[in-house]
């Protein structure tokens, strides 16, 4: 077997932290296809499964328009694909277990088609336990790279082909931003775009900042050249994509920041600008008021609280208090009155008190999201949290979670109620995914409209009044 130890690297803290200052390249030059490469995939297909949030979704389409200007063509059937990647995601252990299910299905598919080249790429690439457990239990895997060498998948592709052992290349140099990538984009109307990678926040039960790198945003040119592009392409969405975007700008040392990229893409005229992830901690004024100013800023926030406890808060690494949180809920209630607010919620963290879970209880009755992500805390091999006690019986986490979901759930119907015979502006995506008879979209507040209306407006923004309301979705009928 090859000496694969280089790779065997963390995640570490310690390390991570000393990545330090290190430069931040912004390379335009770096995907090239080998010259035997070219037209490699003629006549074939790839089938690509994301497990992840939407950093790992925008990864896919980079990895797809990489096999598609190999000749590859995309294909729903797996069992038909001669390439399979798996994009993996690392923030939760089910999220694991998920990609350990399919790599074990994918060993069967391989007995019986011997030459499907399956990767493994992703999140779980990055970290040592799953390789090392990929090495020992799963020799038909035949390539592992990481997050920061996709642009390398021709190159690496070339080796997994002509090589008998498993091909495995994780960077963990992590300070480059690499630009000119293809991309197959999955949707025709809406659009991710990528305004920073990596996450120096290091909350302390989060595998992230170790799996994505450190913090480096994309230079502001290339963004509006990429919303340029897109609104020459028809697009009527975009969604601007960081795991922390308020830090935007930060590793520039400039004065530019997320506020000033926010203003500028507004002022492109893209009908519709929404953005995530948005942490707490540097949410500033000059964004809440930037948001309020243009109408294509769509009113809606992801806000992460996490926890209602300041205890709670300070031992997950949050850097604000519960008040602080709702200091800033209600400033951006208050100058963004129809603003519809989500959050991230993890139950049973480490040392969590009955009382603790119910300040986060009190904290959702207070802000009454219109949606919640709830998730029971699952600890991450070498992030500082894994090092405390995981005390909490499962029974008692998964009691909390129900009871937090009865809550999400009321509230979602609560703030749904508010649109019933209004009229709301809907981007048509398609017919709904239950009735072809029906059309769906979201609204600008990120509610699913299931409606009658016209066909011919799939991929427009049309006007629909809401006749009814549901827990999860609104249904109603087009007006305009
Ligand atoms: N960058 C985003 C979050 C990305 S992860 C942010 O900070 O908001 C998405 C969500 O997964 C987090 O908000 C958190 O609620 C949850 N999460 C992350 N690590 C987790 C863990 N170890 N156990 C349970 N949930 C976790
Ligand atoms: Fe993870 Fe915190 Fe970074 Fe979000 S901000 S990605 S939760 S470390
Ligand atoms: Fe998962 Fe990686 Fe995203 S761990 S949530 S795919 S950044």
């Amino acid at each position: 077997m090859k000496d694969y130890s280089k790779y065997f690297k963390g995640p570490s803290l310690k390390e991570a932290k000393n990545r330090g200052k290190s430069e931040i390249h912004h390379i335009n030059d770096a995907y090239h296809i080998p010259v035997d490469m070219i037209g490699i995939g003629k006549g074939q297909t790839y089938f690509i499964q994301t497990y992840g949030c939407q950093a790992n979704e925008r990864d896919s389409e980079i990895l797809a328009g990489i096999l598609e200007s190999l000749g590859y063509r995309a294909t729903d059937e797996i069992k038909e694909a001669q390439v399979v990647l798996l994009n993996t995601c690392a923030i939760r252990e089910n999220a694991e277990e998920k990609v350990f299910g399919k790599i074990g299905y994918l060993k069967k598919l391989k007995r019986v088609n011997p030459n499907i080249i399956f990767g493994i790429c992703g999140c779980m690439a990055q970290e040592e336990v799953v390789i090392k457990k990929i090495l020992e239990k799963h020799p038909q895997v035949d390539l592992i790279f990481g997050t920061h060498n996709i642009h390398r998948l021709p190159e690496l592709l070339k080796q997994a082909m002509l090589e008998k052992e498993m091909v495995l290349e994780v960077w963990s140099k992590e300070g480059d931003v690499i630009e000119s990538l293809p991309s197959h984009r999955a949707h025709p109307y809406k659009a991710w775009v990528n305004i920073m990678y990596g996450c120096n926040k290091f909350c302390t039960y989060c595998i992230v900042p170790y799996t994505r790198g450190k913090e480096r945003s994309r230079h502001k040119e290339d963004i509006l050249e990429e919303v340029q592009e897109l609104i020459e392409n028809g697009y009527q969405e975009i969604t601007l994509l960081g795991q922390n975007v308020n830090s935007y700008g930060k590793d520039f040392g400039d004065e530019y920041d997320f506020s000033n990229l926010l203003e500028d893409v507004a002022k492109t005229g893209i009908p519709r600008i929404r953005f995530t992830t948005s942490h707490p901690w540097d949410f500033s004024e000059k964004m809440i008021e930037v948001i309020a100013k243009y109408d294509n800023i769509l009113p809606f926030i992801h806000l992460p609280v996490q926890s209602g406890s300041s205890e709670v808060l300070k031992r997950m690494g949050r850097r604000y208090t519960r008040e602080q949180y709702l200091e800033l809920f209600d400033k951006i209630k208050k100058k963004i009155p129809d603003c519809t607010i989500t959050t991230d919620i993890i139950v049973g963290f480490p040392d969590e008190t009955k009382e603790q879970f119910e300040e986060t209880m009190t904290l959702y009755e207070y802000c009454e999201y219109d949606l919640a992500y709830t998730f029971i805390y699952s600890p991450r091999a070498g992030t500082p949290a894994a090092k405390m006690e995981d005390n909490i019986d499962i029974h008692e986490k998964e009691e909390r979670l129900y009871r937090l979901n009865d809550l999400v759930s009321e509230k979602a119907n609560k703030q749904n109620q508010k649109y019933l015979n209004q009229i709301v502006e809907v981007l048509v995506e398609g017919t709904s995914k239950k009735n072809d008879e029906m059309l769906s979209g979201y609204s600008k507040h990120n509610k699913l409209v299931n409606f009658k209306g016209n066909k011919n407006d799939i991929g427009k923004i049309v006007k629909v009044k809401i006749t009814e309301v549901k827990t999860w979705a609104l249904k109603g009928e087009q007006v305009e």
